[in-house]
């Protein structure tokens, strides 16, 4: 059987297409909005960058839950700043999202009906204020170490968007660094409760960096086309080294009685981690997974009259702006009509 010349023809395209974006990611370029793309790539990006973004939306709820009882003024002021930053983060990623053909809408729908996902981190619960310290450090710091390498991810709206988030991820670690040495200084009772936040968020901020290498099948895949830099062990040991000598400075113990650094494999050795907890709450079973999702369909519903107003208003200004335009249009007009009898005495 002979293929048809147009497909042959269809096919070389594809085949060149192709050959072009594994050169630009072959050369460290960026793909842009406007280049062919692989179908998976463009799926893959979707996903990653809509459960980004929902986690970040997502992640303003443990810590928005301490905004009414902060200690203090300041302490407010720097978490009211924390939080609104996480919703800035979700807003850009949702657009570079939109640039690969989903839409808010689309995105919005699948997380308030539940068929999103998003970091399990967020559906731990934060009984105390020091754990405002532990997610600042742990969530936030392990959230620097994912982060910073996808500043160089090979889609350009992608990266772009991690430069500004990275530079407000590390005021966020800072900050929840500041508060746990605060408590660390203060009372017995003040430090019982932040080693009490640490023991808590460790483990689970471990996990974010998701399952080992060898059971992580998208990992490859996603190495290859660069946007991904390193595997998820490699990042998990690059944030205990990051952990270990501020623990020091913290005077906190990592809940890890395995926990040393290994000289001949050069790595650190922990204690194995209990996937079986994380799995529960990805599958919905976590102390909080319910509440997060029903508190964000009531934030959506609640703000549908701001989204009407928007809409209402971005339609009277479009409306004016062509009827201001028409206006003016038919004023040139009738400026030409006006000069025509000038221009029809020229003689020609
Ligand atoms: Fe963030
Ligand atoms: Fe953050």
């Amino acid at each position: 059987m002979t293929t048809p010349p147009e497909a042959a023809t269809i096919d070389l395209a594809q085949r060149e297409r192709q050959a072009e974006f594994d050169a630009l990611i072959e050369a460290d370029q960026r793909i842009e909005p406007r280049d062919w793309m692989p179908e998976a790539y463009r799926k893959t990006l979707i996903r990653q960058i809509s459960q980004h973004a929902h986690s970040e939306i997502i992640g303003m709820q443990p810590e928005g839950n301490w905004i009414t009882r902060a200690p203090s003024l300041k302490r407010k002021a720097i978490l009211m700043a924390k939080v609104q930053d996480e919703a800035g983060h979700g807003l850009y990623l949702y657009s570079a999202a939109q640039t690969l053909g989903i839409t808010r809408d689309e995105m919005t729908e699948h997380l308030i009906e539940g068929r999103a996902k998003y970091s399990s981190i967020f559906n731990y619960p934060t009984p105390t204020w020091a754990d405002m310290g532990a997610i600042g450090w742990l969530v936030d710091g392990a959230a620097i170490c994912n982060q910073v390498p996808l500043c160089r991810a090979s889609y350009g709206p992608y990266g772009r968007a991690m430069v500004r988030i990275c530079k407000e991820e590390s005021f966020h670690q800072r900050q929840g660094f500041e508060i746990l040495l605060s408590l660390m200084q203060g009372t017995p009772a003040q430090r019982k409760m932040a080693q009490d936040a640490v023991n808590r968020w460790y483990w689970p901020s471990l996990m974010m960096f998701g399952p080992p290498d060898d059971a992580s099948p998208n990992s490859a895949q996603s190495m290859a086309w660069k946007i991904k830099r390193f595997s998820n062990d490699e990042l998990r040991q690059r944030f205990i080294g990051m952990l270990v000598p501020q623990a020091e400075v913290l005077g906190v113990t990592l809940p890890d009685p395995e926990l040393r650094w290994d000289a001949s494999a050069e790595r650190w050795h922990t204690s194995e981690i209990d996937w079986s907890e994380l799995q529960e709450v990805i599958a919905g079973r976590g102390a909080m997974n319910a509440e997060r999702i029903r508190n964000r369909r009531n934030a959506h519903d609640e703000g549908a009259w701001v989204r009407e107003a928007a809409a209402e208003y971005a339609r009277k200004q479009q409306a004016r702006t062509r009827s201001s335009g028409e206006r003016r249009s038919s004023s040139e007009e009738r400026s030409d009509e006006t000069k025509r009898p000038e221009t029809t005495e020229v003689p020609s």
